[in-house]
């Protein structure tokens, strides 16, 4: 059973470049899945959220795969009602989960809900518009989060949907801790190329999610993932997922379905090393082919810097 090398972050801390994605894993799946891909198919690297509804299911299985704690990289992610309360919940989350510290702790979205508002997670005026708390300083919540990691609560913090404009405004210029990494949408059709640069240039590694195209994968139709597949005698997830491994890129396939679960694992450690730099140019360009498509758009009604980034309201 191979195990998902790892990459260093900032501070010196190791993370596995391929981690199990938990979003929409239900309850009652994800201790099989998070047991399985531990015990059996050499994940180290769980990807949580309190905003997922499940950490305690992963931590079950975190603990049924009997592996030890000290070998699992497990981050989760702060939700946007708790910017102005770090610890409190981070506390939760780690309550939820079993643990006490985390190895990455990242703040889910550059957005603060109305933690008064009429919803625990998401929040909504009387017309139906996300409750945004449009003042908030996210430099507070970051230096809520140094202070947690000064603690030993957390081993490194990141950010998750954080634009080259909310890091360049309002985060660098007022940390102390540069963040370890951005957990943003990044597949076939959305590579983000220029911001991986920066992000790059930043010391700031990039986290793929919604590898393989979120609920459903549609990605794995694409005619050009398909016929690299086919060349290599790989599956098209594997050819996905080992671009962005060949990439530097930590990705985060989700499934709760055994058999792809340690497919996408072994897959994607074995298409890494055999694409080709002419493979590699050719997934980098299928995007500007008119595919380029922005799958997770929750509608906060506010501009998050993203070239792609869909302003508009819709009620829930
Ligand atoms: N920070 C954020 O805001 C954010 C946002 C979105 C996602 N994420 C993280 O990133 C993770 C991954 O993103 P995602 O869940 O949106 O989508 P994804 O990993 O791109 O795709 C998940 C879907 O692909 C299916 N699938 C997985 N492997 C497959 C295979 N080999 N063949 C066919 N189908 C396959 C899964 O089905 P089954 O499960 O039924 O097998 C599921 O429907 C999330 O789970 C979460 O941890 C973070």
């Amino acid at each position: 059973m191979a195990l998902s090398p790892t990459i260093k972050l900032n501070n010196g801390v190791e993370i596995p470049i391929i981690g199990l994605g938990t979003w929409q894993s239900k309850p009652e799946e994800v201790i099989i899945a998070v047991e399985y891909a531990i015990k059996e198919a050499g994940y180290r690297h769980i990807d949580c959220a309190w905003a997922y509804g499940n950490e305690k299911e992963v931590g079950e299985g975190i603990r049924r795969s009997g592996v030890p704690r000290s070998e699992i990289f497990v981050t989760s992610k702060l939700w946007a009602t708790r910017l102005n309360d770090v610890e409190g919940a981070l506390d939760e989350s780690l309550a939820n989960l079993g643990l006490d510290y985390l190895d990455l702790y990242l703040i889910h979205w550059p957005i603060h809900l109305n933690p008064k508002g009429n919803h625990p997670n998401f929040p909504t005026l009387p017309n139906g518009h996300r409750d945004v708390v449009r003042d908030w300083p996210l430099r507070d919540t970051w230096a809520q989060l140094e202070a947690v990691l000064a603690k030993g609560k957390v081993r490194a913090i990141g950010v998750s949907n954080a634009s080259e404009r909310i890091l360049e405004e309002e985060i660098l210029p007022y940390a102390k801790v540069v963040p370890a990494v951005d957990q943003i949408e990044l597949h076939l059709y959305n590579p983000q190329h220029k911001f991986i640069r920066y992000l790059k240039s930043k010391g700031i590694v990039p986290q793929a999610y919604s590898p393989l195209g979120s609920t459903g994968a549609s990605l794995l139709q694409d005619e050009v993932a398909v016929a690299i597949a086919e060349k290599h005698g790989v599956a098209p997830a594997a050819v996905l997922l080992g671009w962005q491994v060949a990439k530097g890129i930590v990705t985060l396939p989700k499934s709760v379905t055994p058999e792809r679960i340690k497919a996408n694992i072994e897959g994607a450690l074995a298409a890494a090393k055999k694409l080709t730099a002419e493979d590699i140019e050719k997934l980098d360009g299928v995007a500007a082919t008119g595919k380029e498509v922005r799958l997770i758009q929750p509608p906060w009604g506010v501009d998050l810097g993203f070239d792609n980034w869909p302003v508009k309201y819709q009620t829930l």
